[in-house]
């Protein structure tokens, strides 16, 4: 069996050659092996217990443009919404009411919100005694240093890919190098930090995924999620292939192997490719951390990054105790801790 050795080179030591991951990538017949694989280091490091984080998805506007994404500016299909303070504040509280330990926050790419609006509501979900996390794209280290002085924890931004060239064709008017930037601004500025990647784009290889792995591994990030690329209406890639889930999984699991203590999250575009099953496959390689919206059914259909993604309907509270049960049914468990990840702590030194 070709790439046997390499994912137990990974289960070993965390590391392996780009030639190992790009072998691991392009054959599909040790798949089992190396989820099994991701699966163990996930138990060994991360334990058995799984992160419960509420997303709310506060606006869907956005300036940008990239050419996978539903939220694009030019898709003029959609109906654009901005929730009130209030209404963010008080769905945050009911998260915090039903035990959810994290609340993050996400919005297209925008300034939709001013500054000062943000701060006074991550100022006052702060006093639910939760953690915050944003996902709000590219921001100047002003304003990332404005909301973690409000209080926000966390941020998110998916590096996508770290492919120069195909990093340009998919994102018009921005640049890898900025976004990198973010992301050690970020991490500078005492967030812990998460990124991620698109898999299954047009355009890329199992030897760009392997290089976009190790990008991942050398910037030690805290959280990395990891979902496939999904075609959406009205954008230059509504045409194209979607990604697979199996390639998804196996980039979910080689994330696993290359940094044992980060928190991964089952992706909803993981969960949307295979609703009955993908959510549990992810936990199974890897996965810890699972984020569902619980934003409000009327803007939660207009969060369109891509089509029918995967949503419960229940409320807040609700789907709490739907994952309490199906995680028990897995053998694992919510977790009641804060939700850092183990590497966070480990690196803050606690
Ligand atoms: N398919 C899958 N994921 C997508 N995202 C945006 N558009 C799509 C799509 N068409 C992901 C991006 C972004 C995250 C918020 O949603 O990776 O970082």
């Amino acid at each position: 069996m070709p790439s046997i050795k390499f994912i137990n080179e990974l289960e070993k030591n965390h590391i392996t050659s780009l030639y190992g991951l790009e072998k691991i990538i392009a054959d599909d017949d040790d798949c089992e092996y190396l989820f099994e694989a991701a699966n163990r280091v996930r138990q060994k490091f991360v334990k058995q217990e799984v992160h419960l984080k509420a997303l709310i998805e506060i606006s869907n506007t956005c300036a940008r443009e990239c050419f996978y994404c539903g939220l694009r500016s030019k898709n003029k299909g959609i109906k654009r919404y901005k929730m009130s303070a209030e209404e963010i504040v008080s769905r945050a509280k009911e998260a915090a009411m039903s035990g959810y330990k994290t609340v993050v926050m996400q919005s297209g790419e925008s300034s939709a919100f001013k500054d000062d609006e943000i701060c006074e509501i991550i100022r006052e979900i702060k006093k639910f005694d939760v953690q915050i996390t944003l996902s709000f794209g590219e921001k100047s280290f002003e304003q990332y240093r404005a909301y973690k002085k409000a209080g926000a924890d966390r941020y998110l931004l998916r590096i996508e890919t770290a492919d120069r060239a195909l990093y340009k064709a998919l994102h018009p008017n921005m640049s890898l190098k900025n976004r990198i930037k973010c992301l050690e601004n970020l991490r500078n500025l005492g967030y812990e930090t998460g990124s991620g990647l698109l898999v299954g784009l047009p355009g890329s290889s199992a030897k760009i995924l392997a290089r976009d792995l190790m990008f991942l591994k050398k910037y030690d990030f805290d959280m990395i999620g990891i979902g496939p690329f999904i075609p959406a209406a009205n954008t230059p890639l509504e045409h194209s292939k979607a990604g697979s889930i199996k390639l998804a999984l196996k980039a979910n699991a080689l994330t696993r192997l290359l940094l044992p203590k980060i928190n991964i999250p089952a992706t909803t575009a993981i969960e949307t490719l295979d609703p009955n099953e993908g959510r549990k496959m992810a936990l199974r390689s890897g996965a810890n951390v699972i984020m569902p919206s619980i934003t409000q059914s009327r803007y939660r259909d207009l969060y369109k990054l891509y089509p029918n993604k995967f949503c419960l309907k229940e409320s807040a509270a609700e789907i709490y105790d739907k994952f309490d049960e199906m995680l028990s049914l897995i053998g694992d468990k919510i977790s009641l801790t804060n939700g850092n990840s183990v590497r966070f702590n480990q690196r803050r030194g606690s």
